[in-house]
């Protein structure tokens, strides 16, 4: 069969479904959940409405809100069956990501070509509750300290931080970390999400298509960024070192991590939201860290536009998700967990909207080898 195709690497600009989910707006720097901005959702209203939107299409009613609040807070605890084995994933030395992948594959779920919508979003809901649990435990188990059990009357961020710390914190810091889960639910067709969607449109279960997204967004070019830009500030160190730094860096064709973006050719909104966010953080509590920061952002944009013209290239989520969460007190190794808590809404939502396409996603890929009897040319 000969096929005329044009390919385009990364699928770049290709549509491969159509969604009513959200979108993102790269030349002028704004995404939207279900037509909504979704900074304006991240300063008017709390993790658990948004999550409700993602659910069922439409922001919830004063009465709603708290009762999904209080539905998906009862959900948090994973199975006995799963807590049971968390420790041994977490001696058998993988990553906090990898780990639960492990332990969401034992969560029984019925294949989404055979399930009613209302139990897609069942499953849905449960996946996405005790993903942060999970999560948190594998932390603390790594550093040879007890799980600590969620609690219901915390809003979801304010429970997350109490889970890896064991210290409610403060309203200040808690309001940050969820403007940050807010932001980090969704964001137009990324790799992830396109990863959850393959899966569902082959009918598997929500756990199958969520467990096939982590591995995707623990990739260091899309939610396994956020420690690595960190640790570019790490290794600059100085404002004096910055210039001679990002020049080496460049000259042995690599990139700078907390840069660069695949849709916005100008500031990443995010990035100028948590920016925002740790600027507020830094004037309760002044941190040099911060100040640093904010050098190096701006002199890096200043130099990748010398050094790499017409790329548009700005900080990006990742850049300065780093720098509120070391701040709100998350350890390094949880900064890609974190930004998880708020994917997995995002990746239940589409699998479950993909799974009522009920077409299997399958492309092609165009044969450069031999042909069979043939050698290779
Ligand atoms: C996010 C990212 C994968 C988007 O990639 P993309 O839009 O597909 O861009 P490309 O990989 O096609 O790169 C286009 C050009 O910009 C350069 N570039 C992109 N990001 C860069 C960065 N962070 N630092 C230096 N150069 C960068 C590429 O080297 C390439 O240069 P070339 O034209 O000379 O070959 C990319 O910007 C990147 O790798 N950033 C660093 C990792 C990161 O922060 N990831 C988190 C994403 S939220």
């Amino acid at each position: 069969m000969t096929l005329q195709t044009a390919e385009r690497p990364g699928l770049k600009d290709v549509a491969v479904t159509s969604t009513l989910i959200g979108d993102v707006n790269g030349a002028e720097g704004s995404f939207h959940y279900r037509g909504i901005d979704a900074i304006a959702l991240a300063t008017s209203r709390s993790f658990e409405d948004v999550w409700f939107l993602f659910v069922e299409g439409r922001l919830p009613q004063p009465d709603e809100s708290a009762t999904f609040a209080a539905r998906t807070a009862a959900l948090r605890m994973p199975p006995p069956e799963i807590h049971e084995v968390l420790p041994g994933i977490a001696r058998s030395g993988c990553t906090v990501p990898a780990g639960l992948r492990a332990a969401l594959s034992m969560l029984p779920a019925q294949p989404m070509w055979d399930a009613p919508t209302a139990s897609r979003k069942a499953d849905s809901l449960r996946v996405s509750a005790m993903t942060p649990t999970i999560l948190a435990a594998l932390h603390r188990l790594r550093l040879g300290l007890d799980p600590i059990s969620p609690r219901a009357d915390l809003s979801m961020s304010a429970n997350w931080l109490y889970m890896i710390t064991g210290q409610e914190p403060s309203k200040s810091v808690s309001l940050a970390a969820e403007q940050g889960f807010i932001m980090a639910i969704e964001h137009g067709f990324n790799a992830s999400t396109f990863t959850a969607r393959i899966a569902a449109s082959a009918g598997a279960d929500i756990v199958s298509a969520v467990v096939a997204a982590i591995g995707t967004f623990s990739g260091p070019l899309h939610g396994g960024a956020p420690g690595r830009a960190l640790e570019v500030l790490d290794l600059i160190g100085t404002a004096d070192n910055i210039e001679p730094w990002v020049r080496d860096c460049i000259a042995r064709g690599e990139r700078v991590m907390g840069f660069g973006h695949a849709v916005y050719q100008t500031t990443d909104p995010r990035a100028r939201m948590l920016k925002a966010i740790a600027l507020e953080l830094h004037e309760q509590r002044p941190s040099e860290f911060i100040d640093f920061a904010i050098t190096v952002e701006q002199r890096v944009t200043e130099l990748l536009a010398e050094l790499k013209p017409g790329r548009g290239l700005h900080a990006n989520a990742e850049f300065y998700a780093g720098v509120v969460m070391e701040q709100c007190g998350v350890p390094r190794e949880m900064f890609t967990p974190s930004s998880m808590c708020g994917r997995v809404i995002g990746w239940c939502a589409n699998a479950v909207e993909q799974s009522e396409d009920r077409k299997i996603i399958r492309p092609i890929a165009r044969y450069v080898g031999p042909m069979p009897g043939k050698p290779a040319s």
